[in-house]
């Protein structure tokens, strides 16, 4: 049986009707407030920088595997929710070594930052001051101890240590950061040579530069980038400024390289720094346990944003392991692939104390300078809280790992005793002859 046609009851449109419901987005809003995510971030700063800038950030070792997988490793983490729970009143601060921060998020060591953007480091120290949350500034940074301390007169900065094969350079950055009240060494430990970024050696981003004509005329396209990098004073390894010898840059940029790093250099270490000694870039259970009994207050499970050792496991799939290994005491923090508020919650139910974030604060950087690194944070802030909240938790401390499913893709890390067969190996008179040239000089000239 049809039905009679619907009968709509018109009326002349009412233009204040669509305004109560209707707020036009407001068109003065900055590109930074229009971001939504770290990953517009990421498009903007893409638009904003030249390519060869952004691809060193963005870019990481060999065939970018590991980079990949620290990403993709979040993606595979399930939440599940307690219901019922008051979450007034949120409280996103945890402890970490003595002191407490806003959020168990820091911001990761990058060497050179002023590249990227021409605030650096100092806007950096200045926004981790400014949230509360520690900065660590990195040995071949481009802004000194002492300029980095005046940017961040109150913050918890630590400095990040390429323990170098020279004493007197050790000794120098280790008393100028005890003179300015670096709270932490951060010794990094997973560089014992260059690792193989192929965009910096496509774009020509070397030690000294070796730039394309492709790479220069990519470079013409970004004149208020040029203006600021030629306004500001020039790159430099500010921190090494007083290197004796006057060695050029590919010789003091070698110089963090040390392929004889041993234990013996951290048991050094440990008797000469007395406040706290992280380790940063293991990514198994052994070596962790090794750091910590060694004297080191605490590890970072870290593959250097897949930067040196490709194809090294994404670090989320090793923390679980490496938490287990330590105990619930030990200081655990982990970075790597860190890009959405949910990540950082992910890793602390996980096991970690903390994130450090890297490339996601470099986006903002690149995307806006000083403010553009605020946005990060706030962006990443919100994402946190708001799914902490979701997930029926009050406190950062209550997170634990009944509010994830997460299966390593690991199951078998550290019980092979070291004895994987050499099958169909790759060695390295096989490698293909340009590969090879671009793996001599990347070892004497890459950024570190
Ligand atoms: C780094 N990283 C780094 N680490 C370090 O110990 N000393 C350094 O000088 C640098 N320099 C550096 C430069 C750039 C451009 C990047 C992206 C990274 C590694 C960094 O501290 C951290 O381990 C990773 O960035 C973490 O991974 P995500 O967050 O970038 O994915």
């Amino acid at each position: 049986m049809a039905l009679a046609p619907v009968q709509t009851a018109r009326q002349l449109p009412r233009w204040s009707e669509l305004r109560d419901v209707v707020q036009f987005k407001k068109p003065w809003l900055s590109r930074l407030e229009r971001a939504n995510s770290v990953r517009d971030l990421r498009d903007l700063a893409r638009r904003t920088t030249p390519r060869a800038v952004f691809d060193y950030v963005d870019g990481a070792a060999e065939e970018e595997i590991t980079a990949a997988r620290n990403v993709a490793a979040y993606r595979r983490v399930t939440f599940l929710s307690e219901t019922l729970r008051s979450v007034a009143d949120p409280d996103p601060s945890v402890p970490l070594l003595g002191r407490r921060i806003a959020m168990p998020l820091m911001f990761a060591p990058t060497g050179y930052t002023r590249m990227m953007h021409h605030h650096g480091e100092a806007a950096v120290a200045e926004v981790a001051q400014h949230v509360g949350v520690p900065y660590a500034l990195s040995t071949v940074g481009s802004t000194s101890i002492e300029d980095v301390r005046a940017a961040s007169p109150d913050g918890d900065l630590w400095f990040q240590l390429y323990l170098t094969p020279d004493p007197k350079v050790n000794e120098d950055l280790l008393s100028r950061a005890e003179a300015a009240g670096y709270t932490t060494i951060l010794l990094t430990v997973d560089t014992t040579v260059s690792g193989m970024r192929l965009r910096d050696v496509v774009n020509g981003l070397t030690i000294p530069p070796t730039l394309t004509a492709r790479t220069v005329l990519n470079m013409s396209r970004f004149p208020r980038w040029w203006f600021n990098k030629l306004t500001t004073g020039g790159m430099t390894f500010a921190s090494l400024a007083g290197v004796p010898g006057k060695p050029s840059p590919a010789e003091v940029a070698s110089m963090m390289f040390d392929p004889g790093l041993d234990l013996q250099a951290l048991d050094r270490l440990r008797v000469r720094w007395r406040g706290n000694l992280v380790v940063k870039g293991v990514t198994t259970p052994a070596s962790a346990r090794e750091a910590l009994e060694r004297g080191a207050d605490g590890v970072v499970v870290s593959n250097h944003g897949g930067r040196q050792l490709d194809r090294s496991p994404a670090t989320l799939d090793v923390l679980p392991a490496i938490r287990a290994e330590l105990g619930p005491a030990a200081t655990v923090l982990i970075d790597g692939g860190v890009l959405h508020g949910q990540d950082i919650l992910a890793a602390r139910a996980l096991g970690a104390d903390a994130v450090m974030i890297g490339r996601a604060y470099l986006y903002g950087l690149m995307a806006g300078g000083r403010d553009g690194v605020l946005r990060t944070v706030e962006l990443l802030a919100g994402e946190y809280q708001r799914s902490m909240q979701l997930l029926g938790v009050r406190r950062s401390e209550d997170l634990s790992g009944r509010h994830v499913a997460f299966h390593p893709s690991l199951s078998d890390l550290g019980s092979h005793d070291g004895q994987y067969p050499l099958s169909g190996g790759f060695l390295p008179d096989q490698v293909p002859a340009r590969t090879r040239g671009a793996g001599d000089a990347g070892a004497a000239g890459e950024l570190p």
